[in-house]
C-alpha cells in the first residue's frame, strides 16, 4: 500500500501535501496532560508503551496526520548507554555531564537494546492501532537525535544557549571527543534500524544544534557522521526513506544536503520557500517549515504564511511541517485550521 508521506519522500509530489508537525504529541493537548498526570515521570511515560503509543495516537485522532512519530526522547539514547538522566518538571533535562574521554569509560552498550525494548513495543503498538483504527495513509516515522546533537546533551549535561563544554572538548581534543561520535554513530544505526523492525516506515534524524558550529566544526560532526549514519542505515534498510533535520544552520544546509546523503531534508522557518524550492527542492524532496510561533498566533498570520509555503513548495515532492516543534501553549483549534488549509489547498 503507498502512504503519501512515503511517497513524497521518495520524490513523488502529492496533489495534496501530506503533513505533520513535529511534536505534534505533548503538552499543547489536553489528552496529553490527562494521560501524563498519570505517569509520574516524562522518562516513564517513554519507557510505557501502553501509554506512549497512546500519546502518539493522539493527534492522529484530533487532526488525521499523514504521519504519526512515535512517542519518546532523544534522550533515550544516552540513557540506554547508562549515563543518567532526568527531567525535572519545568526545567528540562538533566544529565551526568561527560566531559573527557575516561569519562566514556562510564558508557556501555551492553544493556542498548534491552534497554530500549518499551521504544520498539510502542511502534509495534502503534502499527496496530493505524491498522485497526482504519488510519490507512497515515506512516509511522521513528527517529533519534544525531550524534552532534545528543553529545551536546551528553557534555553540557542539560540545555544550553551555547553548548559551551561540548564544543570546547570538540576543538581541544577532536580524536577523544571523535570517540564519542563514532559510538554515537554506531548506536543510531542500530537504533534506527531497531525501529524499522519494529515497524517505522521512515526515519528522521534530529540535529537541532547543528546551527551552533563553524562550516569546518559542521563537515565534521554534522556531515561526516551523519554520512556515516545514513550509509549503515541504507545497508540495512534501502527502501526507508531518511529525513535529516539541521537546524539554524542557514547556507550550511545546502553542504548537507548535497553531502549527508539524507534521502528528504526538514527545514527550520529562517529557510524562505521560494529559495528552498530553487535550491534544495531541485536536489531531493523537501519538509517544513512554518515557524512554530505563527502556529500559535494562528489567524490570517498563519493562514498567509502556510500559503507561502504550498505556493512555493507544494508542486514538488514536499511534506508539510513546522520548522520546529509545536510550542505548548499552542491552540489545538490553530493545527486543526492549519491541517484543514493544507487539505483544501489547490
Ligand atoms: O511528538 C513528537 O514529536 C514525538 C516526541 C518527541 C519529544 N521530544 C517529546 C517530548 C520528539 C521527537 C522529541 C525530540 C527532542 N527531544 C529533541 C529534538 C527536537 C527539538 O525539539 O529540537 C530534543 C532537543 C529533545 C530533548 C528534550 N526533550 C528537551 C530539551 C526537553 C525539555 C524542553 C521541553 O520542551 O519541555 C524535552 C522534553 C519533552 N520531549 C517533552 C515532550 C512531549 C515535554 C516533557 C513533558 O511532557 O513533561
Amino acid at each position: 500500500m503507498t502512504k503519501p508521506l512515503i511517497e513524497a519522500l521518495k520524490g513523488k509530489a502529492q496533489p495534496t501535501a501530506p503533513v505533520w508537525l513535529m511534536r505534534q504529541a505533548g503538552r499543547y493537548l489536553p489528552e496529553y496532560r490527562e494521560l501524563r498526570k498519570e505517569c509520574g515521570g516524562f522518562l516513564d511515560l517513554c519507557y510505557n508503551p501502553d501509554k506512549a503509543s497512546e500519546v502518539t495516537m493522539q493527534p492522529i485522532r484530533r487532526f488525521g496526520m499523514d504521519g504519526a512519530i512515535v512517542f519518546s526522547d532523544i534522550l533515550v539514547v544516552p540513557h540506554a548507554l547508562g549515563q543518567k538522566v532526568e527531567f525535572l518538571e519545568g526545567e528540562g533535562p538533566k544529565l551526568d555531564p561527560i566531559r573527557q574521554v575516561e569519562d566514556l569509560r562510564r558508557l556501555t552498550r551492553d544493556k542498548f537494546h534491552e534497554h530500549l525494548a518499551p521504544v520498539y513495543e510502542t511502534l509495534r503498538q502503534v502499527r496496530s492501532k493505524l491498522a485497526n483504527e482504519k488510519f490507512d495513509n497515515t506512516a509511522l516515522i521513528g527517529f533519534s537525535g544525531a550524534p552532534w546533537t545528543l553529545a551536546c546533551y551528553m557534555v553540557d549535561g542539560g540545555s544550553s544557549r551555547d553548548f559551551i563544554h561540548t564544543k570546547t572538548w570538540a576543538y581541544s581534543d577532536p580524536n577523544g571527543f571523535g570517540d564519542l561520535m563514532d559510538l554515537l554513530c554506531e548506536c543510531i544505526v542500530d537504533y534506527l534500524s531497531a525501529q524499522v523492525q519494529a515497524g517505522a516506515e521512515a526515519v528522521q534524524l534530529f540535529d537541532s544544534w547543528a546551527g551552533i558550529l563553524d562550516h569546518t566544526m559542521f563537515s565534521r560532526w554534522v556531515i561526516r557522521p551523519t554520512r556515516k549514519i545514513v550509509e549503515g542505515f541504507r545497508e540495512l534498510h534501502p527502501d526507508i526513506p531518511f529525513i535529516g533535520f539541521p537546524r539554524g544552520c542557514g547556507r550550511l544546509a545546502l553542504d548537507y544536503a548535497q553531502n549527508s546523503k539524507v534521502s528528504a531534508l526538514s527545514l527550520d522557518p529562517q529557510t524562505a520557500p521560494k529559495w528552498a524550492a530553487n535550491v534544495y527542492q531541485n536536489l531531493m524532496p523537501v519538509q517544513g517549515n512554518m515557524d512554530p510561533v505563527c502556529l500559535l498566533s494562528g489567524g490570517l498570520t498563519m493562514q498567509s504564511a502556510a500559503e507561502d509555503i504550498l505556493v512555493h513548495l507544494g508542486k514538488g515532492p514536499f511534506v508539510f511541517n513546522l520548522g520546529h516543534g509545536v510550542i505548548k501553549e499552542t491552540p489545538p483549534e490553530h493545527v486543526e485550521e492549519l491541517v484543514q488549509m493544507i487539505r483544501d489547498w489547490k
